[in-house]
C-alpha cells in the first residue's frame, strides 16, 4: 500500500485523493471496507486518532473533514468519527488531526495550550478526539457573521463550546478542566467561571480542499451514480443471485451498532445523487432527501420559513430539529444519514427516534424497486417486509400540519407538537429507553369550559418493539373530547394495554411508565504526541492476535473450528495450551492464590477465560477469524458450575485467606449484639461490578530480540508482575525479557493486578477497579445509616453525627489519624530510579513509575531544572562536557525503600473530580451486566453508559488541605482517586432522600402504605430503578386520588 501512496504527485486520473494535515495522498487501489482510522494508524505518521470503542461511541478516533461543496461554492468542515467512515469516501477531501493543529515541532496551537493550562488532560488518550471537536466548533462559530471578538478569544458561544464535546468520553478528568479548556474560547465565558485565560490568539489551519475526479469504481468496487437513473441501471446489472454482495452507503454509521463481518463486493454511495440529497418545500409539506445527513436535516428545519407555513407547523418542524439534535453526537450526526437511520429501523428493528417523531408527524415516504417508484405512509413502510438490498428509500416527507387542521369544523383550533426521550443520559450517545411524539389539534369548548381535543396523533417508539407504532386505538378514544381527568385516566389505561412492550425487554414495566407521564404533560400542556503501545509502528511482517474466550462457564474444550467453508483470510496460526514451549507455564497472571492459567487447559473454568489466540496477518483478519470461531464444548457428567458468591457459600467453595490479611478484631460484635438494647434489624445490600471503561485498549506489541530474548512493549500498569509471568510462561530467564510501559491510557486498577477473590466460583477473576473493598465498604456503612435512620424515622444526618468516629475511637484502628469524612489508606511500594546525565546535557531518567496522567515526565522536568538552579553560574553544558573529558560517572541509581513510618499512610483526596464523576458512574449509572452464564455481556459504548458532560455536577466545590511535605514521601506526592470516589456515594444517598420525598407524597395520596420510608435503593440506582421506587403508576395514582377528592 504505501508504495502506490505518493504525496505531491500529479493527479492521475481516477484515483483516491485526499489530504492528511496538508499532505497529500494518492491511492491508486484500496479494499473497499478499510475504514479512514484504519488506514491513517496503519498507513500514516498521524497516530493521534486513536481507537478505542470502534463503533461510534467515544470521540477518540475524530478528525475534522473539509469538503468543497459545488452548488454552494464553498468549503464545509465538520467532525467526523474515522472509526466508522469508509476511506473511499473521503476522495477529495481534506482531513485534519491534532497533529495538523500545532505539534511540538512547529509550535503547539492554542487549543493545546489551553488544554495544558487548564489540565484538561490526565492519561490523555481522549485528549486528541476532544481538541478535534473543539477545533471544528471553533472553525464553523468562525464563519458566523457574529462579531468579530476581543483577542484571545474567539466568536464561539459557551453553550457552543460546551456542546462541542458532548459525544466525547473520558474517563479520568470529569470533564470540568476540559470544559473550562473549551469555554476559555467563547466570547460570552463568564471569567470568574474560569479561574483563567490567558492564551493568545488560535493559529487558525484550514487547507485547501480541491476537487477531485470521481473514483474509478470497477477498481475501487466503489459505485458513485449520478443520478437516479444511473443508480437504476447500475442495481438492474447488479445480480444477487451470481453472488455478487452489494451494499449502498451514507455515512456507513450504522456499522457501529451493526458490527456487520460480511464480506461486500461492491458498495453503492448515494451521496452523489442530487435528488436524495436536498431539502425541497411545496405548500404541501417539506421533503427531505434520504442521504442528507441528520445535521443537514437539523438545519434545514430550523431555518426561518417566511410565511410560506402557518406558525405553527414551523414549531412542529423546529420541534423535530430540537429532539434530533440529541440524537448520537455531533460527530455521528455530521455524515449519518435520515434515510440510514430509517431503513436500520425498518430492515433491522434499530430503536430509532427519527422514526417515532416523523411517524407522530404523519410522514410519507418515497420508495424505489426496480424501476417503480411507490409513495408510502412511513407506517406502511414500517409494517412492509424487511427492506431488501437493491430497493432504495429516496426521501421522507414532513406533511404541511395545516391539512390536519383543514378536516377539523373547528377553526379556532390550535396544533401542539411535542417529542419525548428516555436515555440513559440527556444529551451524549444514548439509545432510548422509549420514545415518543404526539400532535394534537385542541380548541376551547364551546359548549362548556375546558379544552377540546378535536384530533391527534400519537407515536411511541423503542419500548421493545420491533418498531415505533401510532397508538391508534388511543387517538380514536380521545378525538372530539373535552380533556377531563377521567377521560385522561382512560386514555393512559388505553396506552397502557395497547403499548406493550415485547416478551424479554429489559425493564419493561418502567419502559411503560413515562408514556402516561408524557400523555399528561402533553394535554395538559491534547495534543495527540503523546505515544500508547498501540500508537508504535508495527515492525516488518507484524503478525496480530485476537483471544477467543469462553462462552460457558465449566465445560470440556473438545475442539476448535472456524464457522466457513475456507480458513479465515490471513489467519496464520491458532495458539492455544498446546503451544506453551517446552520449559514454560501455562501462566498468564499471578495472585496472592496462585498463578492464573494463560489459555484454559482440556476444561474452561470460567466463561470469558481465553482458550486459545487467534494469529493472522492484520488485526482485522484476526478479529474476524476469532468471531466466527466455534468452540466445541463437552458438559456430559461435569457438575453446575458455581455463578454466585450464595452457591459458593452453598457448597463451600472458599479459600483458605491467608492470616496477614486478617481484618483487626476492635470490641466483640456478638456480645454488643447481644446486649443491644433495641431490636436488630437485618437487611441485604447487593452491589454489583465497574468496568474499568479505559480509553485505551490493552495492547501489547512483542519484538523478539537475538539469543532468545523478549522485548514487550505492554500497556499494562505493572510491568514487574507482566515482565516475571511473560518470563515464566515461556521459559526463559527474566534477564531474557524487557517490558517497556511508558504511558497508559486509562486503568483505573484495570491493568493491574488480579483482584482477590473471596469464593471459588466459575466467574472470571477482574482486576481491581480503583478503590476496590473500600467503595463497597464505605457504601455498605451507608447504606446501614440509612436503613436505620429509615427505621427510627430519624434524619439520616442525625444519626450519621452519632455515629461518627471520634479521635479516640479512630485510634483504636490506626495509630495516626486526620479528622476528614473520606479517609483512604495508601501503600507505597519500593521502587528503583536511575538518573545519567548525556554528553550534550540531556538527562534519562529512568524511574519504576507508570506514566497515568499523574505528570510523572513533568516532574522528572522539574528535578532537571533544580539541579541546574544549583550549578550556579556555571554553564550546564560546559560543566557536562569537562565532567565527561574527566570520565566522571554520571550516572546515579538508587532503590526507594519507603520506612515503615511512611509506607502506609492516610490520605483524603486529590485529582478529584474524574475520580469522584467516576463514582457517580458506579452508583448511579454504570449497570454491569452478565448473562446466565457469567459472560459479561455490556461492555461496549453501546450498552455501558459512563457518565459525559452532561451528567457531571452543575457545580462542585473542593478544597484541598495542605498536607504539608513528608520528607520520606517523592514531593509530596499523593495518591488521589480513591477518596473522592467514595464520597461520591452522597450522590446516591442524596437521591435516596428524594426518593423518600416522593413516596411521602405517594403516601399521603392513600397510594403506598405506612412502611414507605423503608427500601433498598440499589446501586446503580439509574433511571428505571428510581423511577420503579417512586411509583411506577403516579400518574394514574394521582388522577384516581383527584378523582376520589372532588
Ligand atoms: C454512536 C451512535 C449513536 C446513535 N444514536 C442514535 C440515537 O440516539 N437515536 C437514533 O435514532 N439513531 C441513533 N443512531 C443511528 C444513526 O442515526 C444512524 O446510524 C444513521 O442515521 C445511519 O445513517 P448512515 O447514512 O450512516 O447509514 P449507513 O450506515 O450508510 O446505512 C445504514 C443501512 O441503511 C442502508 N441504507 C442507507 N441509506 C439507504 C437508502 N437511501 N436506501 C436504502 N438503503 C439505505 C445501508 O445499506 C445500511 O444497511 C446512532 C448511531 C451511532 C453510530
Ligand atoms: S473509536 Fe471511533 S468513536 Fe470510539
Ligand atoms: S484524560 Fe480523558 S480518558 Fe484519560
Amino acid at each position: 500500500m504505501q508504495n502506490q501512496m505518493e504525496e505531491e504527485r500529479p493527479t492521475g486520473t481516477s484515483n483516491l485523493v485526499f489530504a492528511v494535515n496538508g499532505h497529500r495522498f494518492e491511492l491508486s487501489s484500496v479494499d473497499p471496507s478499510m475504514t479512514l482510522l484504519e488506514f491513517l494508524r496503519s498507513h500514516t505518521s498521524f497516530k493521534s486518532v486513536k481507537l478505542s470503542c470502534g463503533e461510534g461511541g467515544c470521540g477518540a478516533c475524530i478528525v475534522l473533514l473539509s469538503k468543497y461543496d459545488p452548488s454552494h461554492e464553498h468549503i464545509e468542515d465538520f467532525t467526523i468519527s474515522s472509526c466508522l467512515t469508509l476511506l473511499c469516501s473521503i476522495n477529495g477531501c481534506s482531513i485534519t488531526t491534532t497533529e495538523g493543529l500545532g505539534n511540538s515541532k512547529d509550535g503547539f496551537h492554542s487549543i493545546h495550550q489551553r488544554f495544558t493550562g487548564f489540565h484538561a488532560s490526565q492519561c490523555g488518550f481522549c485528549t486528541p478526539g476532544m481538541c478535534i471537536s473543539l477545533f471544528g466548533a471553533l472553525v464553523n462559530a468562525e464563519k458566523t457573521d457574529r462579531p468579530d471578538p476581543f483577542l484571545g478569544f474567539s466568536k464561539l458561544t459557551v453553550i457552543e463550546a460546551e456542546k462541542a464535546i458532548a459525544g466525547n468520553l473520558c474517563r479520568c478528568t470529569g470533564y470540568r478542566p476540559i470544559a473550562d479548556a473549551c469555554k476559555s474560547f467563547a466570547a460570552d465565558v463568564d471569567m470568574e467561571d474560569l479561574g483563567f485565560n490567558s492564551f493568545g490568539r488560535r493559529k487558525r489551519i484550514r487547507k485547501e480542499v480541491k476537487s477531485s475526479l470521481p473514483l474509478e469504481s470497477k477498481r475501487f468496487s466503489w459505485y458513485k451514480p449520478a443520478s437516479i437513473e444511473e443508480l437504476q441501471s447500475l442495481l438492474d446489472t447488479i445480480d444477487a443471485n451470481n453472488g455478487v454482495q452489494m451494499k449502498i452507503v451514507v455515512g456507513n454509521t450504522g456499522m457501529g451498532y451493526y458490527k456487520e463481518l460480511e464480506h461486500y463486493d461492491k458498495y453503492v454511495d448515494l451521496t452523489h445523487i442530487p435528488e436524495l440529497s436536498v431539502v425541497r418545500r411545496d405548500q404541501s409539506g417539506i421533503e427531505i432527501g434520504a442521504s442528507l445527513t441528520i445535521s443537514k436535516v437539523i438545519e434545514a428545519l430550523k431555518e426561518e420559513w417566511k410565511g410560506e407555513f402557518l406558525s405553527e407547523c414551523t414549531v412542529v418542524f423546529k420541534k423535530i430539529a430540537v429532539h434530533m439534535e440529541k440524537i448520537a453526537s455531533e460527530f455521528i450526526r455530521n455524515t449519518g444519514s435520515v434515510g440510514g437511520n430509517l431503513v436500520m429501523a425498518q430492515r433491522k428493528h434499530f430503536p430509532s427516534d427519527i422514526v417515532t417523531i416523523l411517524l407522530a408527524a404523519g410522514s410519507l415516504v418515497e420508495i424505489l424497486t426496480g424501476t417503480m417508484r411507490e409513495k408510502l405512509t412511513l407506517e406502511e413502510f414500517l409494517a412492509g417486509a424487511p427492506f431488501d438490498s437493491k430497493s432504495v428509500l429516496l426521501n421522507v416527507k414532513i406533511p404541511n400540519c395545516e391539512s390536519i387542521k383543514n378536516i377539523s369544523p373547528e377553526r379556532n383550533s390550535k396544533l401542539l407538537f411535542e417529542t419525548y426521550r428516555a436515555a440513559p443520559r440527556p444529551l451524549g450517545n444514548a439509545l432510548p429507553y422509549l420514545n415518543a411524539a404526539f400532535l394534537a389539534e385542541v380548541s376551547c369548548s364551546k359548549s362548556s369550559a375546558g379544552i377540546m381535543l378535536n384530533r391527534c396523533q400519537l407515536a411511541f417508539g423503542a419500548f421493545g418493539t420491533k418498531h415505533a407504532i401510532r397508538a391508534w386505538k388511543v387517538e380514536e378514544f380521545l378525538a372530539g373530547k373535552l380533556l377531563t381527568i377521567d377521560i385522561l385516566y382512560e386514555a393512559i389505561k388505553l396506552v397502557k394495554a395497547n403499548v406493550m412492550p415485547e416478551d424479554g425487554t429489559r425493564n419493561p414495566t418502567y419502559r411503560e411508565l413515562p408514556m402516561s407521564i408524557w400523555i399528561s404533560y402533553f394535554v395538559t400542556n491534547y495534543i495527540g504526541e503523546a505515544v500508547y503501545v498501540d500508537d508504535i509502528p508495527s515492525p516488518r511482517d507484524c503478525l496480530h492476535g485476537a483471544f477467543i474466550y469462553s462462552k460457558k462457564p465449566f465445560a470440556r474444550v473438545k475442539g476448535i473450528e472456524f464457522n466457513s467453508k475456507l480458513l479465515p483470510a490471513g489467519l496464520t496460526a491458532l495458539i492455544s495450551f498446546k503451544d506453551i514451549p517446552n520449559g514454560g507455564e501455562n501462566i498468564g497472571a499471578k495472585t496472592i492464590f496462585g498463578p492464573e492459567p494463560l489459555f484454559a487447559d482440556e476444561f474452561t473454568r470460567c466463561s470469558g477465560e481465553r482458550l486459545a489466540l487467534v494469529v493472522a496477518d492484520t488485526q482485522k483478519h484476526a478479529d474476524v477469524a476469532s468471531s466466527i470461531a466455534v468452540v466445541d464444548y463437552d458438559l456430559e457428567n461435569l457438575e453446575p458450575p458455581i455463578l454466585t458468591v450464595e452457591q459458593a457459600i452453598k457448597r463451600s467453595s472458599l479459600f483458605e485467606v491467608p492470616s496477614f490479611i486478617y481484618p483487626k478484631q476492635i470490641g466483640d460484635v456478638s456480645k454488643g449484639m447481644a446486649e443491644a438494647d433495641h431490636k436488630i434489624i437485618s437487611a441485604e445490600i447487593k452491589l454489583g461490578s465497574q468496568y474499568y471503561f479505559y480509553m485505551e485498549n490493552q495492547t501489547a506489541l512483542a519484538v523478539p530480540d537475538e539469543e532468545n530474548c523478549m522485548v514487550v512493549y505492554s500497556s499494562t500498569q505493572c510491568p514487574e508482575f507482566a515482565h516475571a509471568v511473560i518470563a515464566e510462561c515461556l521459559g526463559v530467564p527474566e534477564h531474557n525479557v524487557r517490558v517497556i510501559t511508558r504511558r497508559v491510557g486509562g486503568a483505573f486498577g484495570g491493568k493491574a493486578i488480579k483482584a482477590m477473590p473471596v469464593c471459588k466460583t466459575n466467574l472470571l477473576s477482574r482486576s481491581a477497579m480503583r478503590a476496590p473493598g473500600e467503595v463497597q465498604g464505605s457504601y455498605i456503612a451507608e447504606a446501614v445509616i440509612e436503613h436505620v435512620a429509615s427505621s427510627l424515622s430519624m434524619d439520616a444526618d442525625s444519626v450519621r453525627a452519632i455515629n461518627l468516629h471520634t479521635h479516640d475511637s479512630l485510634n483504636s484502628f490506626y495509630d495516626s489519624i486526620s479528622r476528614v469524612p473520606a479517609v483512604h489508606e495508601v501503600m507505597l511500594r519500593p521502587t528503583p530510579g536511575k538518573v545519567s546525565i548525556l554528553s550534550d546535557g540531556s538527562v534519562v531518567v529512568e524511574v519504576g513509575g507508570i506514566e497515568l496522567g499523574q505528570g510523572l515526565w513533568t516532574k522528572t522536568d522539574t528535578s532537571k531544572e533544580r539541579l541546574q538552579a544549583q550549578i550556579g553560574s556555571v554553564k550546564w553544558d560546559m560543566l557536562i562536557r569537562q565532567a565527561y573529558l574527566e570520565a566522571v560517572n554520571l550516572s546515579a541509581s538508587s532503590f526507594f525503600v519507603p520506612d515503615l513510618a511512611s509506607m502506609r499512610y492516610l490520605n483524603y483526596g486529590a485529582a478529584i473530580e474524574g475520580a469522584f464523576v467516576q463514582g457517580i458512574g458506579f452508583f448511579m449509572l454504570e449497570e454491569y451486566t452478565t448473562n446466565s452464564d457469567g459472560l459479561v455481556v455490556e461492555e461496549g459504548t453501546w450498552t455501558y453508559k459512563i457518565p459525559t458532560i452532561d451528567t457531571i455536577p452543575k457545580q462542585f466545590n473542593v478544597e484541598i488541605a495542605n498536607s504539608g511535605h513528608h520528607q520520606n514521601r517523592v514531593l509530596s506526592s499523593k495518591a488521589s482517586g480513591e477518596p473522592p470516589l467514595l464520597l461520591a456515594a452522597s450522590v446516591h444517598c442524596a437521591t435516596r432522600a428524594a426518593i423518600r420525598d416522593a413516596r411521602q407524597q405517594l403516601y399521603s395520596w392513600g397510594c403506598i402504605d405506612s412502611s414507605h420510608s423503608t427500601f433498598n435503593l440499589e446501586v446503580p440506582a439509574n433511571m428505571p430503578v428510581v423511577k420503579e421506587l417512586c411509583g411506577l403508576d403516579s400518574v394514574e395514582r394521582y388522577l384516581q386520588w383527584k378523582m376520589s377528592s372532588n
